[in-house]
């Protein structure tokens, strides 16, 4: 697997890669990578001839005071994993490559981008969708592939690629979990062994308040109950606990199709973040 820093030789293995014939699936990343993100790298091999994935912290998605200096980053056994799933192509640009001295463009994705992590992290998705953006045109793949578990992001990233006319497909892959049922997360490393039993209080609330709005409850009280029993079970800040339209991400007040239910919450120092789909039962 090519380790590549710099866009003049990306380009240049590209060009080889699509000499070939082969199509190419990139998974972008932020590394510290686990098992949901290698169920994308799996979807992008199955769909695609050659996989190229990134790793790139994106300072410019962190807001002040939150984790970019202690985001985990452990390139070299991301690299042995990425290898050992047959990924052709490693891209992981330096910060200068990717923002050099004079870069002063923004991509902002209205609507979508209000509210729910948006909210709570101010000017968060215009960081993923500048970044994201250039991933595009930096690699030009065939397809894209993107985790469930960031379901806001998906959908600001789906809008801005129909806005921008990128003419790939953006492919979201099912939430990983651990077996207790917490999703994988590089920021589940932040929890110590008590915070982490606890955490598993997060997608418990999400099912029981699933079900008990499939079942016709009253939502604003199902939503207020689940936050009172997060703050319960050890978590000391709930940013939102939401039923959404799973594709607009408008606020559902009367249960339909396509109910998304998304929740954000803090343990210690970790900010948790899950979704589920609510389905008749
Ligand atoms: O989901 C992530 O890891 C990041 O937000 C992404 C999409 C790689 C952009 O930095």
């Amino acid at each position: 697997m090519k380790i590549i820093r710099q866009l003049a030789p990306l380009r240049k293995a590209l060009d080889e890669l699509r000499g070939r014939g082969d199509t190419i699936g990139l998974v972008p990343t932020m590394g510290a990578l686990h098992a949901g993100h290698m169920s994308l790298v799996e979807a992008a091999t199955q769909q695609c001839g050659a996989v190229v994935a990134s790793i790139f912290v994106n300072p410019t998605q962190f807001g002040e005071g939150e984790d970019l200096d202690a985001y985990p980053r452990q390139e070299a056994a991301d690299a042995a994993l990425l290898e050992t799933a047959g990924v052709e192509m490693l891209w992981a640009p330096t910060v200068d490559e990717v923002y050099p001295d004079g870069f002063a463009t923004n991509i902002s994705v209205g609507g979508l981008s209000m509210g729910l992590c948006g909210g709570s992290r101010p000017g968060h998705f215009d960081g993923v969708a500048t970044v994201v953006a250039k991933l595009f045109n930096q690699v030009r793949p065939d397809a894209a592939f993107f985790g469930e578990k960031d379901f806001q992001q998906l959908a600001v990233i789906r809008q801005m690629a129909r806005d921008l006319d990128f003419m790939h497909d953006i492919v979201g892959v099912s939430t990983v979990r651990d077996p207790d049922g917490l999703a994988l997360s590089s920021r589940n490393a932040y929890l110590d062994t008590e915070q982490r039993a606890q955490a598993v209080a997060l997608p418990n609330v999400m099912r029981e308040a699933a079900a008990a709005i499939a079942a016709g409850g009253n939502i604003s009280g199902i939503l207020q109950d689940a936050q009172a029993e997060l703050l319960a079970s050890g978590f000391h800040k709930v940013d939102y606990f939401e039923l959404r339209n799973a594709d607009t991400l408008e606020i559902m007040n009367v249960f339909k199709d396509s109910a998304r239910l998304l929740a954000a919450a803090h343990i210690g120092s970790t900010r948790l973040i899950d979704n589920i789909a609510v389905t008749p039962g």
